[in-house]
Formats: structure tokens, sequence, C-alpha cells
């Protein structure tokens, strides 16, 4: 039987993201289409961040703890999609100041993304067995759902090096 893999479900949203920034573009001129968008993406990039954070990051640690530069990598990367979201939600949708903060969203995540799918996927994908990525993926799939639209999630920024100490 075919197994679902967590370092798929991670490419899959990848893919929306990147079709998502596309379809902004291509808004550009419709506030109210932009205003639904971004609301959609903005928080599906939280939720994403904080799966891996919660689910991911932590066990690809626990199989390789050669992973941990590339973790603090992603947690910075993730703080700098934060704080592009955040900066984008001070201004007007539409407004110059607000693209700013979108493309600085979209900068930092496509950077990450590249790196993400270069390093801690594949090398998840040579430690973890296929029960242990079904598992995860099971779980990162259930935690999408139940933090839907940011529900419940921190929208801080993390310390690299404290996650790292919490996590390994
Ligand atoms: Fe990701
Ligand atoms: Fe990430």
């Amino acid at each position: 039987m075919q197994t679902t893999r967590v370092t798929d479900l991670i490419r899959l949203d990848h893919r929306w993201f990147r079709n998502q920034f596309a379809a902004l573009e291509a808004a550009r001129d419709d506030a109210a289409t932009l205003t639904s968008l971004w609301t959609a993406l903005s928080a599906r990039l939280e939720v994403h961040a904080a799966a891996e954070e919660t689910l991911f990051y932590p066990r690809l640690l626990k199989d390789d703890p050669d992973a941990a530069d590339d973790t603090k990598d992603a947690i910075r990367d993730h703080n700098d999609i934060r704080d592009g979201i955040r900066e984008a939600g001070k201004h007007r949708v539409g407004d110059d100041a607000w693209w700013d903060g979108v493309n600085a969203t979209e900068r930092a995540n496509t950077e990450h993304m590249e790196e993400e799918e270069h390093g801690p996927l594949i090398e998840f994908e040579d430690t973890a067995s296929p029960d242990e990525q079904a598992d995860v993926a099971s779980k990162f799939a259930a935690f999408e759902i139940e933090h839907a639209g940011a529900r419940d999630i921190s929208l801080e920024d993390k310390d690299p090096d404290e996650y790292l100490a919490d996590n390994s």
C-alpha cells in the first residue's frame, strides 16, 4: 500500500504557496480579491511553519542530530516570514507599504522553501522509516486542520537556539 509521507505533504503546501503568491500578483488591482487571498495565504503560512516546528523539525532532529544547523536556519527563515506577514498587517491591503510586506514575505518564503526542499526534506527521507513518515504525515495533516486560519498558534518569532535546546 502506498503510504503518505510528511515530506510530500510539505511539498504540496509549498506548491500551493507558490500558486497563491502568483494569484496575488494577478489580482493586483482588486482589493477585495487581494484581501481574501492574503487572509488565507498568510494564515496558511503561519500554520505550515507552526506544524513544521511542532512536528517535523523535532522528529528530524531526533533522527539526525546533524540537522541542527539546518533547523536553526529554518527557524530564522520562519521568523522572517512571520515578520513579513506582521508588516503587511500594519497597512491597508493594496497600498504600497502593504505590498512591501507581502513582497518581503514572498522573498523570505521562496528562499526558505528552496532550502527546505534541498536540505531537511531530503535528510528526513534518508533517515525516516515509512512508518515514521506516515505517522508524522497524519499528525501534520490533523494539525493543519485543527489550526486552520491560524487558530490557537503562536505568531511570535522563536529564538533558534532556544528552539534547538527545547527539541534536542
Ligand atoms: Fe515548509
Ligand atoms: Fe519551513
